[in-house]
């Protein structure tokens, strides 16, 4: 009985593993981004009341808050709200907050919890809508992009959604030139070993993305690429890509850590 047990837990990898390498080949990856927001949409522990929102800030983000480099109150952006967790940490540490945040129902139940208290304001939007409103596009981040920022935050993991590095960069550019003198605290999944190497399962995968490649599948996968039914689609990061990327878009790191991935980044040239 006990070794039944153990029965389900091997054919549920092997069913994650499957429907990971086929989504990540068949779904093009332009239609990603609407995947992965549609299936934020429907995680309620994300909005007010919600396990992970009630939860309140983890150790690690009170840490990064607390490193001498981020100014102790004035204005935050935060990107990737969710439905505002962070949001209710920051506002009870003093900060101003306006945030965005991509899944509508998240965007529209943390909107609804903030409306009427001060020192938080959510609003639905992208990175890619950022980027575009910082470029002069007129969207729901045309006010936002303009009005001053002492500190910048990308929400828990939400840069890790942002699967290609030009796109990564493009999103920090706009960051740093919307508020050149804020640091910019940010988190990204690190890579994660995800079967035994030479493993069935790790064939599988191969043979899998072999045969994707051949009938001409749109998504080229590469290491690290990720798909689980939770979270959408996302990029795993080392610490050495985040320094990479910080790099090309103008940042130095002021500090970096692992287990969980966290970084601050500030303006090279403010
Ligand atoms: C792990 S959840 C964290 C939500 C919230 N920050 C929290 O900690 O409760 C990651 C968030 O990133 C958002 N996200 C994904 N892709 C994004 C994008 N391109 N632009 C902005 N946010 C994105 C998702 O919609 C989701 O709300």
């Amino acid at each position: 009985m006990l070794a039944l047990d153990r029965v389900p837990r091997p054919l549920a990898r092997a069913v994650a593993a499957i429907r990971e390498e086929v989504l990540l080949a068949w779904v093009a990856p332009e239609r990603r981004h609407a995947l992965t927001v549609a299936l934020f949409d429907r995680q309620a522990t994300y909005a007010p009341g919600g396990n992970t929102f009630n939860g309140g800030l983890f150790d690690w983000e009170r840490e990064l808050l607390a490193h001498p480099i981020v100014p102790r109150s004035g204005r935050i952006l935060l990107g990737g709200a969710g439905g505002g967790r962070e949001i209710v940490a920051l506002r009870d540490l003093g900060y101003e907050v306006v945030a965005f945040e991509p899944a509508a129902s998240l965007a529209r139940a943390g909107a609804d919890a903030f409306s009427d208290v001060h020192g938080g304001s959510l609003v639905h939007a992208s990175y890619e809508d950022f980027v575009r409103a910082v470029r002069g596009e007129r969207n729901a981040l045309s006010n936002v992009v303009t009005s001053p920022f002492d500190a910048l935050m990308l929400g828990w993991g939400s840069i890790s959604h942002v699967m290609e590095d030009g796109d990564r960069s493009d999103i920090l550019r706009a960051m740093r030139s919307a508020a050149p003198n804020a640091p910019l605290l940010l988190s990204f999944d690190e890579p994660t070993v995800l079967e035994k190497p030479g493993g069935v399962l790790d064939r599988t995968r191969r043979v899998l993305r072999r045969l994707f490649a051949l009938a001409r599948a749109p998504g080229r996968v590469r290491e690290g690429d990720r798909f689980v039914s939770w979270a959408g689609f996302f990029r795993e990061s080392s610490a050495a890509d985040i320094k990479a990327l910080a790099r090309d878009a103008g940042y130095q790191v002021a500090f970096i850590g692992v287990k969980p991935g966290r970084a601050i980044l500030v303006n090279v040239a403010p």
